[in-house]
């Protein structure tokens, strides 16, 4: 069993499937993807600027930036498209019937 700390975002009904969902729940503020029965979970603020990556355009499990069109892989965060050169943060997303649950970051 797991000791590490968890944070409940929201319910998976909440997710639209295919389009990004955004959770401000304490410090985070995160974008959720729901694409074909899987849960990911990045930070909400691209790398690059400014832009919202819960307010991108969502291609299989690319995120493009609403902002300059640089592109993410959610499922590791890595840069596919420039003009992004930082991986986005990524969190592990818990097993959970109902709710999407992420295990926080350990500091
Ligand atoms: S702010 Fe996201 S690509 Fe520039």
């Amino acid at each position: 069993m797991s000791d590490a700390a968890t944070l409940t975002l929201c319910k998976k009904s909440d997710v639209p499937e295919d389009e990004g969902f955004k959770v401000e729940k304490d410090d985070f503020s995160l974008a959720v993807f729901h694409v074909e029965g899987e849960f990911f979970v990045l930070d909400d603020l691209c790398t690059h600027g400014p832009g919202s990556l819960s307010q991108g355009f969502l291609e299989g499990h690319i995120i493009e930036c609403d902002f300059h069109a640089g592109c993410f892989d959610i499922r590791s965060g890595e840069v596919t498209a420039p003009p992004c050169m930082i991986p986005m943060r990524t969190f592990k997303v818990i097993d959970d019937p109902e709710n999407v649950v992420i295990e926080l970051p350990q500091e």
